[in-house]
């Protein structure tokens, strides 16, 4: 955040309120052709949510969301923007109002980084004042350094270029963004790093978003709501990303998700979201007689040792409780132990990882709440659960 005056009193709290976007049957052919690009395609966007639509190559998505900002005029049925048809105000003022990151980011290569971002406030006959905060806040906003604003962009690196688009994307404040394949034209480690960036960003602005992607990883990592296409422009399915996981509305979803999708259900969960085996805890010195009883009792074959405050120690073995009272065993910590806040994805990597089956599962302070085991997330994936949260939560964004 910048602290310029006109830059706070456009600060994050005074974002405007995201808007509803509604496509109504609508259909597009382009002249010329006698087969529609875009077949009958309707999808309800709420207020605040990112819609992903995803698809093979030529399926339509492009042409999709340049109905929306009417870069391309629609044959037949509506699209409604906060409840408006968009063919009724000017497509010029409609343009203005939707924040647009074209497909391979579309800088103006001979303005800097400062002009790029101002172009649309400067469109809108903004001051120069007000401009040149906004541009700052934005710059800061979106990841980069306040001397790349005086660069053209041909001096950055292409995830430096991407912030700008969304930077650009973002100047006028506008309701609706639209942004097509936004990273698509980068490495995979920068990737995730923009993706993560544009969920905590997005977790305060809480744009509605209209994001374009072919990579369907992508899609449930950014999406509330996937629309798959297929070619043609027909929508396959309009689901949740668990939804999708879960349940595939016909054979080309299914392949297009991947014959791994169980697995990719494991990035929307936490491991709080999964039933966890009650753990046998035991404390040193207190008689084995009562540890053994709480093993019988329990849904795993070894006690866990935990400290005065409910901290785990460590696993104890047979040997451990040979004594009349519970003693420490020599090495310490048990390999691995897991928050229950975790995503269950990176919760079952870290099991693997070690080697073991099960890991003690511990809560915000540090003390054990359970036990995740293997069987327990086999369990739960066999069941077809579909508990999700945003992917703002999900990225770990407090909104
Ligand atoms: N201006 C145009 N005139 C005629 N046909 C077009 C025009 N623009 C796009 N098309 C055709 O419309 C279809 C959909 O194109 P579109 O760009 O919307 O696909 P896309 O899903 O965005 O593809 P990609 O993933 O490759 O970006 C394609 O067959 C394309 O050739
Ligand atoms: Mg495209």
């Amino acid at each position: 955040m910048t602290s310029s005056n006109t830059a706070q009193a456009e600060g994050p709290d005074a974002y405007r309120e995201a808007t509803t976007l509604e496509l109504r049957r609508v259909s597009k052919t382009y002249p010329g052709s006698d087969r529609p690009v875009i077949s009958d395609l309707s999808l309800e966007v709420g207020a605040g949510e990112i819609c992903v639509l995803v698809g093979p190559s030529g399926c339509g998505k492009t042409t999709a969301m340049r109905m929306v900002n009417r870069m391309v005029d629609m044959t037949s049925g509506d699209i409604l923007v906060g409840g408006r048809s968009v063919r009724a105000r000017p497509a010029a003022k409609l343009r203005r109002e939707i924040g647009y990151v074209i497909q391979q980011i579309g800088l103006f290569p001979h303005q800097t980084i400062g002009e790029n971002v101002a172009a649309v406030p400067r469109l809108l006959g903004w001051d120069r004042r007000r401009t040149e905060a906004r541009v700052d806040e934005l710059i800061a906003l979106v990841g980069l350094d306040a001397e790349l604003r005086d660069r053209y962009p041909a001096q950055l690196s292409g995830g430096q270029r991407q912030r700008v688009g969304v930077a650009r994307a973002l100047a006028s404040d506008p309701p609706l963004m639209l942004m097509d394949e936004p990273f698509g034209a980068i490495d995979p480690i920068n990737r995730e790093r923009l993706q993560n960036e544009f969920l905590r960003l997005q977790g305060r602005l809480r744009k509605t978003v209209v994001f374009v992607t072919h990579d369907i990883d992508e899609a449930i990592k950014m999406g509330d709501k996937i629309a798959v296409m297929k070619v043609g422009g027909v929508l396959a399915q309009y689901a949740s990303p668990a939804e999708l996981l879960t349940a595939p509305a016909d054979e080309f979803v299914e392949d297009f998700v991947g014959a791994d999708r169980a697995l990719k259900r494991l990035a929307l969960l936490r491991v709080r979201d999964v039933d966890l085996w009650r753990a046998p805890l035991v404390r040193e010195g207190e008689p084995t007689a009562a540890a053994r009883a709480r093993v019988a009792e329990s849904d795993l074959p070894y006690p866990l040792l935990v400290d005065a405050d409910g901290r785990p120690l460590g696993w104890l073995s047979e040997r451990d409780l040979a004594r009349e009272r519970v003693r420490a065993p020599a090495d310490s910590g048990p390999e691995p132990v897991v928050d229950r806040d975790a995503v269950l994805r990176d919760a079952l990597a870290d099991i693997l990882q070690a080697g073991t089956q099960y890991a003690p599962v511990v809560d915000g302070a540090g003390g054990a709440v359970g036990v995740l085991s293997i069987d327990v997330v086999g369990h739960f994936l066999a069941q077809g659960d579909t508990t999700e949260e945003s992917p703002s939560a999900r990225a770990g964004v407090d909104p």
